[in-house]
């Protein structure tokens, strides 16, 4: 691989910045600290691990990556909002997010949950707005989104999170319950990028298998590191599902079964871009590096 998924990271992520904060500062809010709630949680050190594989799917399907960034931006938004939302005490009641107060300890409960909705809205504002493809593929993309994130993936995921809460539950629903909460907008990011990029049905399937694998071992990696890490490392509060009753992997087969369970789900995710030989070499290796990070 002539550039390291760090070098790639790298070379992304003043971009994405840039676009994010370009995308808010003209958001025309009508409220200057709603404004700055969305910007708080925005523009705050995440990973851009959803813009990313929107990117580099749209390149691997053939595109011009900067075609996606609209929708790149997109996905963070959606992502960002699920995160203030998550936090809040009526959900996971978690004070801290990527290192800083949540934006609910720095804004108060009721910015904190207008911030999330406005976001939400402007990650459609901007793909429409500023799209760079055709209407057709804008439509399909926005069409992606707003599935993966309502009922059917995202929310409906986060409901059956909550609803396990001190309950013992299945493997079985476990997956369902990571695929839709983290699954679902992994997803619609990889599949947006392909979109981007005009591609054909079998690359949308490609990504739709890499995504389903990734979304879970996410997850799994995510819930082994509220156990493993520190809260300094990870930036949010160690210890978050224990406190809540959480069903994890971890709490249902140990951390070791865990660890089994995301290495084949990364390694499912790496068989399912195969086909597209050497321009699934980035997301290969970055569905590596995602099972072994340590934020
Ligand atoms: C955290 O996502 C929430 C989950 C879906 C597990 P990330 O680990 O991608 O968080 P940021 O965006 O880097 O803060
Ligand atoms: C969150 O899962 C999934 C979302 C949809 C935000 P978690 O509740 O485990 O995420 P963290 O650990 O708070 O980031
Ligand atoms: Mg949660
Ligand atoms: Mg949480
Ligand atoms: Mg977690």
């Amino acid at each position: 691989m002539k550039n390291t998924v760090k070098d790639i990271q790298d070379k992304w992520l003043p971009k994405i910045e840039a676009a994010l904060d370009r995308y808010t500062a003209e958001c025309g809010s009508l409220h200057p600290e709603l404004l700055e709630a969305m910007r708080y949680s925005l523009l705050n050190a995440g990973k851009r691990i959803r813009p990313i594989l929107t990117l580099e799917f749209c390149r691997a399907a053939g595109g011009d990556p900067e075609n996606a960034m609209p929708f790149a931006c997109g996905v963070e938004m959606i992502h960002t909002y699920s995160l203030i939302h998550d936090d809040l005490p009526c959900m996971d009641d978690d004070e801290l997010r990527r290192g800083k107060p949540s934006c609910h300890i720095k804004y108060g409960e009721d910015t904190a949950l207008l911030a999330g909705d406005a976001l939400q809205a402007l990650a459609f504002n901007v793909m429409l707005k500023y799209r760079v493809v055709s209407p057709h593929q804008t439509v399909e993309a926005a069409n992606e989104l707003a599935f993966a994130c309502g009922a059917a993936g995202m929310v409906g995921g986060q409901v059956i999170d909550l609803k396990n809460e001190g309950r013992s539950v299945s493997v079985e629903e476990l997956r369902k319950m990571d695929s839709g909460k983290t699954g679902a907008i992994i997803k619609a990011a990889c599949v947006m990028g392909v979109i981007a990029a005009d591609g054909d049905a079998r690359l949308i399937e490609t990504a739709r298998q890499y995504a389903e694998n990734i979304g879970i071992a996410f997850q799994i990696t995510d819930d082994i590191l509220d156990v493993t890490s520190d809260v300094q490392t990870l930036g949010k509060p160690i210890a978050s599902d224990i406190e809540n009753g959480k069903s994890t992997y971890v709490s249902l087969l140990g951390l070791d079964n865990a660890r089994r369970e995301a290495e084949r789900y990364t390694a499912l995710a790496v068989e399912a871009v195969e086909p597209l030989g050497d321009n699934a070499e980035f997301l290969a290796e970055f569905a590596k590096m995602l099972a072994g990070r340590i934020n």
